[in-house]
């Protein structure tokens, strides 16, 4: 059965990490897959987490089935991380998923089971797998231009101008904090006149929000949620609590879908409950009890909030670092696109050619785009980096 398969490609930001991990090259750098890291270039446990699961193993009676939805409380306090007060709950329903992928798939899902043929807009470029995830599980894409790569800015006319015609209904998938792969997301006012199409024209927000608190504070991340929310009878948002409570391996994330109406509510969760159990069954709980325990606890909630912002400030320094040191061995070339980004991710803005000399001659990894993970930049390797750059430019 299985002979007339073929092997597929690596994929495109995973199969760095092996790569990486097989080179042995002391000075290698891994700027690839999208997870913090700490001056010492380690991807630590947060404090908080370890703290949250102490408690977790004195206190856990049972690991007997947790349900489709997943528990109940977790669901509820990152609904309210996400939403805050911006919209009447008894419209919004919440459930647990595994990571953010797991969540984006579901999503997929139960658009599938709602629509005929549903279509949904993707900005050019979006995450590597947000294309064969979304359309692996036979959604429509199609895309709308987001960030012109040449001038390092965001396409918001052309964006518009792409978006007004689409068909009523259509379904718009935008990233929060920030745009992965470019680091930039729209102005305020931007995403003001982006929401005002979407309402006009009857579109769906579909909302990526997978590094909340990473590019400002979690507040100001989750502002066009918030705003969409206020003014659009439906949509759905994906979160993950890989990044901001780096529980990467746990796979902890939800799916929160707006409703029209409240009486819709009873459906969708039975909707969800039923698509959940043939894909999944349910999700892990480790990581959710984790988040649950952190998020309803002042102290550690509070621990968290600063480890956050350790993370950011931390990724921000490095982009700085990195951008005058690029500048000063490579004064010809502009990379002030680096420091108008922000978040985990920027293009370096060099050719996949050169991505790979990188790779090769100096065992620098990235995404073939040129993405990079600012926090892979440590005060010990941005030298090594900005000379191996200088070099093949
Ligand atoms: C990334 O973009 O590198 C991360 O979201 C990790 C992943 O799964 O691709």
């Amino acid at each position: 059965m299985f002979e007339s398969l073929q092997p597929m490609p690596a994929d495109a930001i995973l199969g760095l990490i092996v790569e990486h991990r097989n080179d042995p090259r002391p000075e290698k750098i891994d700027l690839g897959v999208g997870v913090y890291r700490n001056a010492d270039g380690q991807t630590p446990v947060l404090g908080t987490v370890k703290k949250a699961e102490k408690q977790l193993l004195e206190s856990q009676t049972s690991k007997a089935y947790i349900g489709t939805a997943g528990d109940p409380v977790f669901n509820a306090s990152m609904q309210a991380l996400t939403f805050a007060d911006a919209v009447s709950d008894d419209r919004l329903i919440t459930i647990q998923t595994p990571g953010g992928s797991g969540s984006l798939r579901v999503a997929a899902g139960i658009i599938l089971r709602a629509r005929e043929i549903p279509t949904i807009w993707v900005s050019s470029p979006t995450w590597a797998n947000h294309v064969p995830l979304l359309g692996g599980a036979g959604l429509t894409l199609k895309e709308y231009p987001y960030y012109d790569t040449e001038k390092h800015v965001i396409q918001i006319d052309a964006m518009l101008d792409t978006l007004r015609p689409a068909p009523k209904g259509d379904l718009v998938l935008f990233h929060t904090c920030r745009h992965n792969p470019s680091g930039l997301d729209p102005s305020e006012e931007q995403w003001r006149a982006i929401s005002e199409v979407v309402v006009e024209r009857e579109l769906v927000p579909f909302i990526d929000m997978a590094y909340q608190g990473f590019a400002k504070n979690l507040d100001d991340d989750a502002f066009v949620i918030r705003h969409l929310a206020s003014q659009v009878p439906e949509m759905l948002v994906v979160t993950s609590c890989s990044k901001n409570f780096g529980l990467y391996r746990d796979r902890v994330g939800t799916l929160s879908i707006l409703a029209g109406e409240s009486s819709l509510l009873g459906t969708l969760a039975s909707q969800l409950s039923s698509y959940v159990r043939t894909l999944y069954s349910m999700p892990p709980d480790h990581g959710a009890a984790i988040v649950s325990i952190i998020l309803n606890d002042d102290d550690l909630r509070a621990q968290w909030v600063t480890e956050v912002g350790e993370m950011r400030d931390r990724m921000r320094g490095m982009r700085a670092l990195l951008h005058d040191a690029l500048q000063a061995k490579a004064p010809d070339h502009d990379f002030s696109h680096l420091v108008r980004a922000n978040g985990m991710f920027c293009f370096l803005g060099i050719t996949a050619e050169q991505v790979g000399r990188l790779k090769k001659d100096y065992g620098i990894y990235m995404v073939d785009s040129s993405r990079i993970n600012v926090a892979g930049i440590t005060a010990e390797n941005v030298d090594y980096m900005a000379n191996s750059v200088a070099a093949i430019l």
